[in-house]
């Protein structure tokens, strides 16, 4: 079966291009984005995985740790590597998993044989430090992702995590919140909400983000 939000996630212990990763011990205390990408030496994914090592910084500031996965080989990722390297001018600086048996994309579902029967699609796994899972996203094998997203999408984990709001459409780090509709009360909400807030209907308040 498929795993669904609030699971918390399987475990595995598997080669990497950083050596063998047993998952739970690896991510520590750390929220995790698992990734899988269809094939090594291809041009879309070659483009993500530079992607991600150049957004390192963002992801070490939010306590995030990056893993991407394959069905290739461990001596396809280290080739692969440079390739990388050179092309998208990054330093490959989190592991690529060498899941040549299937083990992780198997217990992932990362396999969708009406799309492709041997291939991963591009999944993405959000993981909090507590290992339960916080975000699945599939996308096809034409599509390159947008790696801003999931950082926006940690940035809403985080901040909804310790504050009782919740984000908007389009809501960026910084950008107005919702209270979330279970917060009723006129004195906890001005305790919580000192800024203030605007009820734009009973349902519907919007107040500047509480950590800004
Ligand atoms: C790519 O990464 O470019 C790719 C991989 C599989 C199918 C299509 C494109």
């Amino acid at each position: 079966m498929s795993l669904r939000l609030g699971d918390t996630v399987p475990d595995f212990t598997q080669e990497s291009s950083q050596g063998t990763i047993s998952f739970h011990q690896w991510a520590g205390n750390s929220w995790v984005v698992l990734f899988s990408h269809p094939a090594d030496y291809t041009p879309v994914c070659t483009t993500e995985l530079g992607a991600v090592a150049k957004l390192k910084p963002e992801f070490d500031k939010r306590n995030v740790k990056t893993i991407a996965l394959s069905v290739d080989d461990l001596d396809s990722h280290l080739g692969w590597i440079k390739d990388i390297e050179e092309t998208q001018q990054a330093t490959m600086n989190y592991p690529i998993l060498a899941d040549a048996d299937r083990k992780v994309s198997g217990l992932y579902d990362m396999i969708h044989p009406n799309a492709n029967d041997t291939l991963t699609v591009r999944s993405v796994f959000i993981i909090d430090p507590n290992r339960k899972l916080r975000l699945v996203l599939t996308y096809p094998a034409s599509t390159g992702r947008n790696f801003d997203e999931i950082l926006r999408v940690i940035d809403s984990l985080q901040l909804t995590d310790d504050y009782k709001v919740a984000t908007p459409a389009n809501w960026q780090d910084g950008g107005d919140c919702v209270i979330v509709p279970s917060l009723k009360d006129p004195e906890e909400l001005k305790r919580r909400f000192p800024k203030g807030y605007d009820e734009v209907k009973p349902y519907l308040r919007m107040t500047p983000q509480p950590n800004k």
